[in-house]
Parts: structure tokens; C-alpha cells; sequence
């Protein structure tokens, strides 16, 4: 058989512990909280399927078409719109569709990335974005968090201490996996800190839309009067993350470079997607479809720390999300992983925290999922979870 030469990109091991654990979590029978899936039954297809009979209606061929590697312009003038309503005025130019927020964090790391790099990161964080950030060869440096967000005093040394760092990714709304929200301060203040040491920020901001407490925060890329910030964001959790549509707003200098890059990715993000997206935002009122989402994910967080404050010890700490789909969870002194082996005894599962951390692990931690359960499956999941843990911490 072949033995072929990887490239540096590609894992040394086939092991993935997370990809085990969320293999473990797929089972019918498991009540899986591990996953990050949005609830199905809110996908518009009805409406979805009437903008699709639309679109070849009236563009027929164009959309099966190849185009423009930027993205369909009708689609990019409604995220012109959209991106106002977030506190960000923006043209078309700043602006590309790509194939899920993903495929940027992807782009965006293949262009600021050389073997060796130092990214900044919140720590824990998306793990996605960190085997992206590894596979260009970056050294990951995180910074610790707490209820407020990233501690841009922590940020600041470690800023100063690697002054030749490549960027700064953070998740400031609903993050994953804690779904902590960074406080207006702290916003402000990380831009002072990027402004000050002249690195980038790429803000990834998949979830900023779904909010169901708090109020109102302007993105990163709101504060950024230098063109630093590259900001993130999708149609997954607000529409569906099957059409794999994304974007990505920057500075019209760094999008005449990411457009090279997008174009040896895969040319342009699916003509056909783009287009019923576009005509979806037209005709259909996305304010009340998004209070749809955010009603069903508010009554779901609350259910789920409701039980969490029921079943498990009183020496838990957990996160309150002001909006989307995680919780944080601290059960001192449990190995999570023995945890994870115990729940799946019993047909629930989590993530370990483990999976997150790019620097050193803080024991006891994991994240909890509730959008894709329904409320049985979140009173019975999170009630054996309480008795696993017992079970462990004995
Ligand atoms: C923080 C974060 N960024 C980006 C993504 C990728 O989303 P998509 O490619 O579906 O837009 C996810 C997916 O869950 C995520 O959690």
C-alpha cells in the first residue's frame, strides 16, 4: 500500500480525543449536550423553499453559473445591512461570502500565519480555530478569562511579552465554550491594547445575534477606527448551517489579498446558497425568525441552569449565557474525562474542557450544549449528569 508523505498540516496522530467523545455523544440513546448543533425544527423550509423557487424563477441559469469569488453582490448589500444594524458601517468592498465562518478563519490564518507565529488567543477557546491556527504551524498563547471576558490586564503582559505576535482571535459575544460575553469595557480596552502594539484582531462572531439577556454590545470591529479588526460571522445559527454561508468584513487592503486566497479555496462560497439567502432576507421578516431562535435557546438555557442548580452539588460553578447555545461548568476537584466515562453509562454526554485549553488545562471544567434538546431530554440529561458526578466525586 501507498505510504503517503504528509505535509506538516495534516495531525501526526489519528487520534482525536474529541472527535471519540463526540462519536460516544452520537449515539440515538445518549442525551448528548456535547455537540453544538442548532435546533433543526427552527430552520425556515418553508420559506427557504420559496425563495429557492424564486431565485430560478428570476435569474434561472445565472445562479448555476460560476461568479464572482467575493461573493453575489445581492447577498453582500444584505449583509451591508445587516452589519449596520450590529453597529458597523461597512461597504460591499469590505466584504466577502465564505463557505461557512470556517472557511475565513481558515483564509484568514493561511494569510497571517508563518510557522512559528505566536497567535493570542481567549483561553479556553473554539477548538476549530485552534487545530486551524496549529496546522499553519502557529504557537498558541492563551489568556485567562473570567465572567467578563478575556482579562485584557492578563492580554496586556501577554502582549508585551510576545510584542511579535501575528493577531489576537477572540469570540466576544456567547463564547465558545463558556458563553461569556466580553464586557464593554474590556472591548474597549482590548482595542487599546491591539492599537498599541499595532497587531490585529479577528473577531469571530457567529453567535452575536441570537441574545436573550443583557443588553445590546458593538462588536470589536464597532471600537476599530484603524482597519485592525477582521470580523467574522454566518448564516449558521441564524439561518442554517447546511447552506454553508459565511462572511467576512476587513479593510479593503487585506480583502483584495483575502480574495486571491478565497479563489484558490474553492473559487467563491455556493453561487445557488448565496443567492436564496439573499432573496430569503428580502422577503422574509429575519428580525421575527431570529426572536423565534432566541425564545426557544432562552427557554432552554433557563430550564437547563435551572436543573443545573438542582441536581448537581452546590460546589458547581456555571456560567449564565446572555444569548446561544453554552454553558461553562467547574465541578472542583473531578477528572471530567472520568466524568465523560461515567456519564456515557449512563446515555448522557458533555464535552471535557480539556479539548478547549491551548495552554494549560483548568481541571474540573466542561461545556454543556442545550439548543439541539428538548426540555424532557434536558431535565432527564442534566439529572444523570448530577448523579455521575456525585458518583465520581465520592
Ligand atoms: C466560535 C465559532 N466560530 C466559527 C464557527 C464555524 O461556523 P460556520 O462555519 O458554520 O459559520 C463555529 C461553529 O460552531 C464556532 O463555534
Amino acid at each position: 500500500m501507498m505510504t503517503f508523505k504528509y505535509s506538516n498540516s495534516v495531525p501526526k496522530s489519528n487520534e482525536n480525543a474529541t472527535a471519540d467523545i463526540l462519536k460516544a455523544a452520537s449515539d440515538p440513546k445518549v442525551i448528548s449536550f456535547a455537540g453544538g448543533l442548532p435546533a433543526a425544527e427552527l430552520f425556515p423550509v418553508e420559506q427557504m423553499k420559496a425563495a429557492s423557487d424564486k431565485v430560478f424563477d428570476l435569474y434561472g441559469q445565472e445562479v448555476l453559473q460560476y461568479a464572482s469569488t467575493l461573493g453575489y453582490l445581492g447577498l453582500r448589500k444584505e449583509i451591508v445591512k445587516m452589519m449596520k444594524e450590529r453597529a458597523v458601517e461597512t461597504s460591499v468592498d469590505n466584504i466577502a461570502v465564505t463557505t461557512g465562518s470556517q472557511q475565513a478563519i481558515d483564509l484568514v490564518a493561511r494569510m497571517l500565519i508563518n510557522p512559528g507565529d505566536v497567535v493570542i488567543t481567549e483561553d479556553p477557546t473554539y477548538l476549530a480555530a485552534i487545530d486551524v491556527f496549529k496546522s499553519y504551524g502557529a504557537e498558541m498563547v492563551g489568556v485567562p478569562m473570567d465572567e467578563d471576558g478575556i482579562k485584557t490586564d492578563a492580554l496586556a503582559e501577554t502582549v508585551k511579552k510576545y510584542p511579535e505576535a501575528k493577531f489576537i482571535y477572540t469570540i466576544p459575544n456567547f463564547q465558545n465554550p463558556t458563553g461569556r460575553t466580553m464586557a464593554i469595557e474590556r472591548r474597549k480596552e482590548l482595542i487599546k491594547i491591539a492599537n498599541e502594539a499595532d497587531l490585529p484582531v479577528l473577531e469571530d462572531d457567529p453567535y452575536g445575534a441570537i441574545r436573550y439577556a443583557g443588553e445590546f454590545l458593538p462588536s470589536l470591529k464597532h471600537f476599530d477606527t484603524e482597519g485592525r479588526v477582521i470580523y467574522l460571522s454566518s448564516f449558521s445559527k441564524i439561518l442554517a448551517p447546511g447552506m454553508r454561508l459565511g462572511w467576512i468584513v476587513a479593510s479593503q487592503d487585506f480583502m483584495a489579498k483575502f480574495a486571491l486566497l478565497e479563489q484558490n479555496a474553492d473559487l467563491h462560497a455556493d453561487n445557488l446558497a448565496q443567492y436564496v439567502v439573499a432573496q430569503f432576507l428580502q422577503d422574509v421578516d429575519v428580525t421575527e425568525h431570529i426572536k423565534k431562535i432566541t425564545d426557544v435557546y432562552e427557554h432552554r438555557a433557563t430550564l437547563m441552569l435551572q436543573e443545573i442548580d438542582k441536581q448537581f452539588p452546590k460546589n458547581v460553578h456555571h456560567s449564565i449565557p446572555q444569548g446561544e447555545i453554552f454553558i461553562w461548568v467547574e465541578v472542583p476537584g473531578v477528572d471530567t474525562k472520568q466524568l465523560f466515562d461515567e456519564c456515557i453509562k449512563h446515555d448522557v454526554a458533555f464535552v471535557p474542557g480539556s479539548a478547549f485549553f491551548t495552554n494549560e488545562e483548568q481541571p474540573g471544567t466542561f461545556r454543556m450544549n442545550f439548543s439541539n434538546m428538548n426540555d424532557e431530554q434536558i431535565v432527564e440529561g442534566v439529572k444523570r449528569m448530577g448523579a455521575a458526578i456525585k458518583a465520581v466525586q465520592n
